[in-house]
């Protein structure tokens, strides 16, 4: 029997604050309170803490802490807006701060208060979660949810949930980490009663599992929510709200990666599960030997990202992949990607990978065309293809023609598909900002020297690369 009390309490000397840093942070969530509920009088607002502060379940290495304004309902969202920001900035400026807009449903503010992040967030004060204007709207209702059903005790358990998840980079629910949101833990944590419970019952869920925590709904109509939540690994009923999987934004890697971890973890209880490991670049060696192995053609498409948040950046990337995919394997191009994948250092730095199963293609291409007794749709096949380079013949009972083929090398075909004004970019399915960058410039390449060059400039993208190569197993 492995004792694991012993390993965990040696793993929460680590993730547990000390106590002088959580009276700072205390105290300054306190102050910080005061004075916003000063400045929210004058607009008919009112100010709460949200998120890990209220409940003692914040990270020592990540000293962040929340506060809500609540407006009126009528305020017009122009007036919300431009109010939230006003305060949220005066409250950092008395508190002797840096302040920052950034960028969610609405915009809000963000400061550095002696080393300490606090994010100032505006939303509507709605009579309930399901009558929400917007998603941060919710985030009252989860705040009294916390309060009431996470007791004191259970801190540490999602401090331990948050490390082990942090450490294995599933912890977030931002679109680039597509994992679990800190709700999400307190939720876990709230329904299994404990760190190691959630460990052990996920460990046994199956895609499609369903959490939930008040029993809105009963076991024989499990089926129908499934299908309301098609394609979501895990369905976390919002106690707040029962229309919502408060697990949406978790992808079935991560939801896979954290049954795994959890199997992993109770058949071989160790501390590395709750510290980061530090993956090694590709080096020149390793990438010769895949290309021996793997024989296919690497497409790297390379450009600066966008000044859009990574929330946007993220979706708008993998779906700029996905459309790739689909512009080379128009049947009438015959190329074939094998996998793809998009990688950005969010600086200066994207770079779209796309392995080519097949890169290149004969010049001569064969069309086969309708059956010779499909007399309307032969004659229309022999009036588009008027001179062939060989045929019109048949074979089986089909027409056949050969003709130049327009791209031979899946490269040639992507420099001219991309090399357009961002307006045609637009119109090919190209997402907006990517579109827009790809207008300013952006280059193609395959061989190993500008790749190594790349890898040399940003290490991470070597890191990237390593991981491609040899992707993790599942299961
Ligand atoms: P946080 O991301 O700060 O999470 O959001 P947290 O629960 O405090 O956990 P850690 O310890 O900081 O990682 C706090 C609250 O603000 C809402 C979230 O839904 C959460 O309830 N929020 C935050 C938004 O709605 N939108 C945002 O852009 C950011
Ligand atoms: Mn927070
Ligand atoms: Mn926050």
């Amino acid at each position: 029997m492995v004792n694991y009390q012993t390993l965990l309490s040696k793993v929460l000397k680590k993730t547990k604050p000390r106590q002088a840093d959580e009276k700072k942070l205390n105290n300054l969530s306190k102050k910080a309170l005061e004075i916003t509920r000063e400045i929210v009088k004058k607009y008919q607002g009112k100010a709460i803490l949200a998120g890990s502060i209220t409940r003692g379940t914040w990270l020592p290495n990540k000293r962040e802490f929340d506060i809500f304004i609540l407006f009126p309902e009528d305020l017009p969202e122009n007036k919300l807006e431009e109010h939230g920001l006003l305060i949220g900035k005066q409250v950092i400026k008395q508190l002797k701060g840096k302040s920052f807009v950034e960028y969610a449903q609405h915009p809000y503010v963000s400061g550095v208060v002696d080393g300490v992040d606090i994010d100032i967030v505006p939303c509507y004060e709605v009579e309930s979660a399901e009558k929400i204007k917007s998603a941060v709207d919710r985030t009252p209702f989860h705040v009294r949810y916390i309060e009431k059903n996470l007791s004191l005790e259970l801190s540490d358990d999602v401090r331990l949930l948050k490390q082990f998840l942090t450490s294995n980079k599933i912890y977030g629910a931002d679109a680039k980490t597509q994992g679990f949101s800190g709700y999400v833990c307190e939720l876990l944590v709230i329904r299994y009663g404990g760190f190691l419970e959630v460990i052990k019952a996920a460990s046994k869920w199956v895609p499609g599992s369903i959490i939930d925590l008040e029993n809105y709904y009963k076991k024989e109509d499990h089926h129908k929510l499934r299908k309301i939540f098609k394609n979501q690994p895990l369905i976390l009923i919002d106690p707040t709200d029962r229309n919502r999987n408060t697990a949406s934004a978790l992808s079935i890697e991560s939801f896979l990666r954290f049954v795994k971890l959890s199997k992993g973890f109770l058949d071989r209880p160790n501390v590395k599960y709750f510290s980061e490991k530090k993956l090694p670049s590709i080096t020149g060696r390793e990438l010769k030997q895949k290309r021996l192995q793997r024989k296919t053609e690497l497409l790297f498409i390379k450009f600066s990202p966008p000044k859009v948040v990574p929330d946007i950046l993220w979706p708008q990337l993998r779906r700029f992949a996905e459309r790739l995919q689909s512009i080379l394997e128009e049947t009438k191009y015959e190329f074939k990607v094998m996998r793809k994948d998009v990688y950005s250092n969010e600086k200066d730095l994207v770079v779209v990978l796309l392995e080519m199963e097949i890169p290149k293609l004969p010049p001569i291409q064969k069309r086969v065309g309708p059956t010779v007794f499909a007399v309307k749709d032969s004659s229309r096949f022999l009036e588009k293809y008027k001179k062939p380079l060989t045929g019109p013949f048949v074979e089986e009972s089909n027409w056949v023609v050969e003709i130049n083929r327009k791209f031979v090398s899946s490269h040639e075909k992507l420099v001219d598909s991309l090399k357009k004004s961002n307006e045609i970019l637009k119109s090919k399915g190209i997402p907006n900002y990517i579109a827009d960058q790809l207008s300013k410039g952006f280059e193609i390449f395959s061989d190993d020297r500008k790749i190594l060059k790349l890898v040399k400039r940003d290490k991470n993208f070597g890191v990237f690369l390593k991981k491609y190569f040899e992707k993790e197993s599942l299961v």
